[in-house]
């Protein structure tokens, strides 16, 4: 290890999975990765915006036995189609039983990548390189692979953890403004269940936020100008993923502490399905900063969390640049959604309702009706 990486190492489903943070973490992938030479499934936005990386990887690859497959990064690949595609490639290079597959890229890519190592040949090795804050903080971290079927988010999917996770902020160098907001809803909700300290952090420091994210920051589609060097980026991720972590670690398969990190998340998915391939798409977490607004509303309504705390988080999702409030979608289409919600057990829906930071409800009741109260 280089001398300013530090290492988490968790147990999930009895298999150790390495986390590696630091400047440069990525570069020490080769550790992680056995003999024969793994594949490597490339989001295209990192081949195209940090090639340097993408040629390092492959000068340190073998053509004949290993190979890199780039493909288009974002929501739209995680389909059937992408995984057909993928194990048609894996089928061309042969990658056997004891293989490795290497994924690098954003949330989206690294599920459906993981995805393809949980399922070929019935599971082979699985690393990851997230290259978004999503991916660093949140979906590399705990083991669920998955894509989405039938209209709905991560219907398919499987617990297949990688055995190296390798968080390197450098990569956040080319990340547009709108990737940061969705990373930040992530840490903000991190925070909230698992580190108030670090929601403290992040509130002391929400001019620059705001001047960073905020509404008329600057393009949502540009890098973020100087982001890296203005904040403590390295110190945040890592305890957003150390809270991750956590739970994941105490709770593997979802059976219980888990579910809090589907805080916000019951309504972000319904309207992020229902938003999906309109004009107006929400991403992941512009739905989940809405999600966390109105379960927030909701439980200060119901006097069951501090109003000043619903203000505090509400703020620091705006001083970021997310929305909090949307339009509701037709009830049946909302009644449709939820209830395909995979939270969904004995017939209800058990939604996380906040109690105040660092403390939730896993089991709450929300009726649509409630939901429209806070919903335009
Ligand atoms: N498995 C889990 O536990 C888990 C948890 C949370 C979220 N997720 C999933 O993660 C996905 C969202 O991930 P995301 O927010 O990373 O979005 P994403 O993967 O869709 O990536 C967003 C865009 O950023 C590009 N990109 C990737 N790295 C980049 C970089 N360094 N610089 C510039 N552009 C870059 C991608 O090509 C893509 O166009 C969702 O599908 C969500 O369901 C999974
Ligand atoms: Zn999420």
């Amino acid at each position: 290890m280089n001398d300013t990486s530090r290492v988490i190492e968790i147990m999930l489903g009895g298999q150790p999975s390495r986390i590696v943070l630091g400047p440069l973490a990525a570069l020490e992938l080769s550790r992680f990765i056995p003999q024969p030479p793994p594949v490597y499934l490339v989001d295209e936005a990192v081949a195209r915006l940090q090639p340097a990386w993408l040629a390092a990887l492959q000068s340190g690859c073998d053509p004949d036995r290993s190979g890199t497959l780039v493909l288009a990064g974002g929501e739209s690949g995680k389909q059937l189609e992408r995984l057909a595609h993928i194990y048609g490639w894996l089928a061309e290079r042969g990658l056997p039983r004891d293989g490795t597959v290497v994924g690098i890229g954003g949330g989206a890519l690294l599920d459906v990548a993981g995805f393809a190592a949980a399922t070929w040949q019935r599971g082979v090795g699985w690393v990851s390189v997230p290259t978004t804050l999503l991916a660093m903080i949140d979906a590399a971290i705990g083991g669920k692979t998955g894509i989405n079927a039938a209209g709905l988010k991560n219907q398919v999917g499987a617990f297949h953890p990688a055995s190296g996770v390798m968080v390197d902020c450098g990569f956040l160098v080319s990340l547009p403004r709108t990737g940061w907001r969705d990373g930040l809803a992530e840490m903000i909700k991190a925070a909230v269940i698992g580190d108030t300290l670090l929601f403290d952090d992040l509130e002391a420091a929400g001019p620059q936020l705001r001047a960073l994210f905020g509404a008329g920051s600057g393009d949502a589609g540009d890098a973020v100008p100087g982001v890296l060097g203005a904040l403590p980026w390295r110190d945040w991720v890592a305890r957003a993923v150390t809270v991750k972590a956590d739970v994941v670690r105490r709770d593997f398969l979802e059976q219980g502490p888990r579910r809090a990190l589907n805080l916000g998340h019951t309504l972000g998915h319904a309207l992020e399905s229902w938003r999906a391939g309109t004009p107006e798409p929400l991403s992941h977490g512009q739905a989940v900063a809405i999600g966390m607004a109105v379960v927030f509303r909701i439980a200060v309504e119901r006097g069951q969390c501090p109003l000043l705390v619903a203000v505090r988080v509400n703020e620091l999702l705006d001083a970021c640049g997310l929305p909090t409030r949307c339009a509701a979608p037709p009830v049946p289409e909302l009644e449709r959604l939820l209830s395909a919600d995979k939270k969904r057990r004995d017939g209800r829906v058990r939604w996380v309702l906040p109690r105040g930071l660092g403390q939730v409800d896993l089991d709450g009741d929300v009726a649509i009706a409630d939901l429209l109260r806070w919903l335009d």
